[in-house]
């Protein structure tokens, strides 16, 4: 995971920015307006945007560069958000704690119970992040973080779906916990 922390810290040092995602402007009015947790975070554009909506955010990034860029910038718009350095496998999501949880362009496969077990009973998770036809775009993108087609139908299955769409290489997921 130093490696992950260290690649990262490099783009964010060249100046990447996180942008803000139109499937997240589409579809974060599905939530209540509570608490919501960013996962891989980035600069915390997403975050920054939802605090400024009126939800109580949490927000996580294995990245120290991109997690100052982020408190940086939320105090420069005078906005709270609880930002922290941490790596999401250790990242304690908790139980029913969410109404809304955000996890954009990142893959790890293992917060998937911890993403269902986090979310309130009619919180909302939006999920958009690249599938396998990613490689036709970029073929060193490593396989394991790119989705296979309908996966993730597949592993939040009980969830009530409210959007999914396969567009391209995009894969954007939309569902609320019954
Ligand atoms: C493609 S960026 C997406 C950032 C943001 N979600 C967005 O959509 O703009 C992937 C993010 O995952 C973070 N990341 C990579 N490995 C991680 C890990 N093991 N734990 C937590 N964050 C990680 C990176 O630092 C980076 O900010």
């Amino acid at each position: 995971m130093i490696e992950d922390r260290l690649r990262w810290n490099r783009k964010y040092s060249e100046g990447r920015e996180s942008i803000l995602h139109p499937s997240l402007l589409r579809f974060y009015k599905l939530a209540r307006r509570g608490k919501a947790l960013d996962i891989a975070c980035g600069t915390g554009t997403t975050s920054i945007f939802l605090s400024r909506k009126g939800f109580e955010v949490v927000a996580f990034d294995v990245s120290d560069v991109a997690i100052r860029k982020a408190r940086t910038k939320a105090k420069k718009e005078g906005v709270k958000v609880k930002f922290k350095r941490i790596e999401a496998e250790k990242f304690s999501f908790g139980v029913c704690e969410y109404d809304l949880i955000l996890n954009f362009y990142f893959l790890d496969r293992g917060l998937f119970p911890k993403i269902k077990r986090a979310l309130k009973k009619g919180g909302v998770l939006i999920f958009e992040t690249y599938n396998e036809d990613h490689l036709g775009v970029n073929p060193e993108f490593k396989r394991e973080y790119l989705l296979s087609r309908g996966e993730l139908l597949r592993e939040f299955i009980g969830m009530e779906v409210l959007y999914y769409s396969e567009v391209s290489n995009i894969t954007t997921f939309v569902a609320k916990k019954p």
